[in-house]
């Protein structure tokens, strides 16, 4: 006989922190013989679902890749459409319950009409609870690099671990649990290398649009599976 599986509901404190690399996009748009930027906009309507997914099971900070340092080889066209639904989203969001956003990112190399609604933005919403980073102009190698700069300024000749993880975008925050990422790419493509050096990766083809509520489960079933030892040991495997 077949039981349909029950679906996660809930998380505990295993599962603080989810990260999302948010591809396929383009390819779910051009698939359908549509313009990227449709892809993209689907693509937010996406984020905002599963966002609101996350929070509703319980987990605190959730992060996800807007756009890199890199993105901006694209076409005008293709980061207009980006720019202008992350605006639509942090009007709309701003009206969304108890969400804390950050983003991460250089905000100094942006137009400063939009670095100023970013900042405005992180201003309004810091006394709230759940916490969104939305990595926007962001690289984890400028990420490392910058927080140690910082060091070096405030006078520092020797550098721990410690310090650069309280000098990065995300100080304070659990690093990332797990880190999804779609559409059928194995990598990182240089997202949160600092914060992700202990995360459960999981990789699914699906394209980003298509990302629902099932595909999340999938992925938060997947981190329960595993045994994460954190370079050590299990306790059933130290025991001789
Ligand atoms: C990667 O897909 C996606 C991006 C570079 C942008 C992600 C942006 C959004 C989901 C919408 C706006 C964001 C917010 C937070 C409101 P791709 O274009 O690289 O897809 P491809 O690999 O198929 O070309």
């Amino acid at each position: 006989m077949f039981f349909r599986k029950k679906r996660i509901s809930s998380v505990d404190d295993r599962l603080k922190h989810i990260a999302f690399i948010m591809d396929g996009n383009g390819r779910w748009a051009q698939k359908r013989m549509l313009p990227r930027s449709l892809g993209h906009k689907q693509g937010a309507a996406t984020f905002k679902k599963i966002v609101r997914y996350c929070f509703e099971m319980g987990i605190k900070v959730v992060t996800v890749y807007a756009f890199s340092t890199e993105n901006w080889k694209r076409p005008k066209e293709e980061i207009d459409a980006i720019v202008n639904l992350l605006k639509e989203y942090i009007l709309d969001g701003l009206q969304e319950d108890d969400v804390r956003i950050n983003f991460i990112g250089e905000k100094t190399s942006l137009p400063e009409d939009l670095a100023d609604l970013l900042l405005d933005t992180e201003e309004k919403t810091k006394e709230k609870n759940k916490i969104l980073n939305i990595a926007f102009n962001y690289g984890g190698r400028n990420e490392i690099v910058n927080a140690c700069n910082k060091l070096i300024q405030a006078g520092k000749d020797k550098i721990t671990e410690n310090d650069i993880s309280e000098s990065i975008y995300t100080a304070g925050l659990p690093e990332p649990d797990l880190i999804v990422r779609t559409a059928g790419e194995y990598r990182l493509s240089n997202f949160l290398l600092w914060q992700g050096a202990y995360s459960e990766l999981y990789f699914t083809n699906i394209y980003w649009p298509d990302f629902d509520k099932k595909q999340l489960d999938l992925a938060i079933e997947s981190f329960y599976s595993r045994k994460r030892r954190f370079g050590g040991l299990n306790k059933k495997e130290g025991e001789k």
